[in-house]
């Protein structure tokens, strides 16, 4: 399995870095863009050099590149991750502005018919966002934001971080132990 993914300067970087981490132990060959923005915000809110990133992953690329391989449709993949996703990335992609690999590769694997899952991060949102997010929905793309869930009683932020990245792996049948799954009630 290949998959693309990217970080970009919304905060979270630590869903970015736990979905890389995850991939890797599930032997899932990963395509990595950092945005310019992500690299502050890896050094800002983890203990990660920025550089250290590009290690998780399979293949690394500039956010400038766009002669990259994942800027092409003609590059086969299984689906492309955003975590987290700014609501800049956000817009460029609900309006076709493929001005970076991170838009460019997203915009190819929504027209290439490609599962693109988006972790936009913003509160609170405003109109543009939510239209922005509906563009996309009705583009094919799934939106998660990442919304913590109470209901397994996490006591970390790492539970937390797990949980969502639990489920980002369940849209791609990737088995895993991440997201403790809801047993309903006896
Ligand atoms: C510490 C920090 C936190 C940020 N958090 C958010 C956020 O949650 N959502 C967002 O849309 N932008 C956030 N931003 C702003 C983005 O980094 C900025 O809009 C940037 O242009 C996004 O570019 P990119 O999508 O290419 O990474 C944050 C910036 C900083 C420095």
């Amino acid at each position: 399995m290949h998959i693309v993914a990217a970080i970009t300067g919304a905060t979270g970087a630590v869903y970015g870095i736990t979905l890389l981490r995850e991939l890797a132990r599930a032997n899932v060959e990963t395509h990595l863009v950092l945005s310019d923005w992500a690299r502050h915000t890896i050094e800002l809110e983890t203990d990660y050099r920025a550089s250290a990133i590009d290690a998780l992953a399979s293949h690394v690329y500039s956010a400038n590149n766009l002669a990259a391989p994942i800027a092409s449709g003609s590059f086969r993949h299984d689906g492309m991750v955003i975590a987290p996703c700014s609501m800049k990335t956000l817009s460029a992609i609900a309006n076709g502005y493929a001005d970076n690999l991170v838009s460019r590769a997203a915009d190819v694997t929504l027209k290439e018919k490609r599962r693109l899952i988006l972790l936009p991060r913003e509160t609170p949102l405003h109109e543009i966002h939510l239209e922005n997010m509906l563009k996309l929905a009705r583009a094919g793309a799934v939106i998660m934001p990442p919304v913590p869930a109470f209901y397994h009683h996490p006591t970390t932020i790492t539970d937390i971080v797990h949980h969502t990245i639990g489920r980002v792996l369940d849209l791609f049948a990737i088995e895993n132990d991440l997201a403790s799954r809801w047993e309903g009630l006896e």
